[in-house]
């Protein structure tokens, strides 16, 4: 039965693994390395990874040397997941609204894993829950959709077949959010589910992690960490402390 929640839903079904199966491990990779490089963290530092859906950000992490936790709310991503446990590595399903035991000397909240909810309460109550669980001098690496070059270039319509599954995509902007409604028959089922995500530009990033403390320290546009461009990036990513 489904939620109320989209994202408790959709996360956690394998058809979302099949739809973004692009988006994958050479992709995170790729941004793990430009971005470690650049923090210049020790080795020896903790990190989470959350959400970290099937953990393809951690894992690579770990395997740099750090030590790494990765949280979702997805209980399917963590079971696979957990596949890759070991000494410095592990999972657990977790809900970014609430409040962390440990701390971490960096956290990444890594490719739209934010803006999901109505109220921007819930937004500020996971990046506070965010900053109390990093060491002093820790730091947050956000990774985002840039809402301005999707609003200028977006595809309205979009079909999708992958593993022999077309998915019908059709996206709007309505009230702040960013939806994609996502439709397509699968193990003769009819499937609908709507991604739902925050309008969040940088000025209002900027002022959700002002109220909460945080002081930006960069900005970049793309995974190769070229600059920030509001007209032409396709990410927005932050880093703060
Ligand atoms: C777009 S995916 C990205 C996952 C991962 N960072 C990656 O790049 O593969 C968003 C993730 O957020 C998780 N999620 C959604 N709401 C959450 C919540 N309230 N607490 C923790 N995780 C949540 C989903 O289960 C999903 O795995």
């Amino acid at each position: 039965m489904k939620t109320k929640d989209w994202f408790t839903d959709w996360f956690n079904t394998k058809y979302y693994h099949i739809l973004y199966k692009d988006r994958n491990n050479s992709e995170a990779q790729l941004f793990i390395k430009n971005i470690t490089t650049y923090l210049n963290i020790d080795k020896k530092s903790t990190v989470l990874d959350m959400p970290c859906g099937k953990g393809r950000h951690s894992v690579y992490l770990n395997s740099l040397g750090y030590k790494v936790t990765g949280a979702d709310l997805s209980e399917n991503s963590i079971k696979y997941a957990k596949k890759f446990e070991n000494d410095t590595l592990s999972f657990k399903v977790h809900d970014m609204r609430v409040n962390l035991d440990d701390t971490y000397n960096a956290i990444f909240n890594l490719f739209t894993s934010f803006g999901y909810f109505d109220d921007d309460k819930q937004d500020i109550l996971i990046l506070k829950n965010i900053k109390s669980a990093l060491t002093k001098n820790g730091l947050f690496v956000f990774d985002f959709l840039n809402a301005n070059k999707v609003k200028t270039n977006l595809v309205t319509q979009e079909t999708k077949t992958v593993e022999g599954i077309t998915f019908d995509i059709k996206r709007e902007i309505v009230n702040g959010f960013i939806l994609k409604h996502i439709s397509f028959v699968a193990d003769g089922k009819n499937h609908a589910y709507t991604e739902r995500v925050k309008f969040l530009d940088l000025e209002k990033m900027t002022s959700y992690l002002d109220a909460v403390g945080f002081t930006i320290i960069e900005t970049f546009g793309d995974y190769s960490l070229n600059n920030f461009d509001a007209d032409n990036s396709n990410r927005l990513i932050i880093v703060a402390k």
